[in-house]
């Protein structure tokens, strides 16, 4: 399951006074991280961190073909991405094949569902939400999801995502499948 985070109040973008870091700061301590930082001080992170427009400018950008990756930094401990979307689009149903990830809704509503895979009946649904601006949540190692902006938003998507260790070769699946399929994302999946 994803460890959602403040689920029935989503946080402010910008955190409490005295609890908050500068985004630069944030991308300053990813950066010096020398071993993948646990799921829960990627949450902590990204709930505490003030992102400012200014910020993220330099990694804005949409394109109608499909959603936009803008890597923000990355090494061997982790990596940070800020991705634009327009609404309809959306990922594969993919897994992080090792990784951990939080996601941080910037702009916009993200749709997040959740699937079971069952070795008989294959890719299953299980649950599936909609994510509001501020909102963190977090996907542990196992969990198998899509993300997207639903094509009824009406509006963009951005979001902020922090990988630890930075994505590899990533494993996508077919509903109602037992095939799974390897993807290395360049531009794609998130
Ligand atoms: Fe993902």
């Amino acid at each position: 399951m994803s460890t959602l985070i403040n689920s029935e109040t989503p946080i402010s973008t910008t955190p409490l006074a005295g609890s908050s870091i500068a985004f630069s700061e944030l991308v300053e301590r990813l950066n010096s991280q020398t071993s993948p930082p646990t799921l829960e001080q990627l949450n902590l992170w990204l709930s505490s961190v003030e992102i400012l427009d200014a910020d993220l400018e330099p990694y804005i950008g949409f394109k109608e073909g499909n959603y936009w990756r803008h890597r923000v930094c990355r090494n061997e401990a982790a990596e940070m991405l800020v991705i634009c979307w327009r609404p309809g689009q959306q990922t594969p149903i993919h897994d992080h094949n090792g990784s951990h990830g939080v996601v941080r809704v910037h702009q916009g509503l993200m749709q997040e569902t959740i699937f079971a895979f069952d070795v008989d009946k294959g890719l299953c649904h299980d649950t599936g939400r909609e994510c509001a601006l501020g909102t963190v949540t977090g996907a542990e190692v196992p969990d198998i999801h899509q993300l997207g902006n639903p094509e009824t938003s009406g509006q963009d998507l951005i979001t902020i995502h922090v990988y630890a260790p930075p994505l590899g070769v990533l494993k996508t699946y077919k509903l109602g499948s037992s095939q799974v399929d390897l993807y290395t994302p360049n531009d794609f999946p998130t």
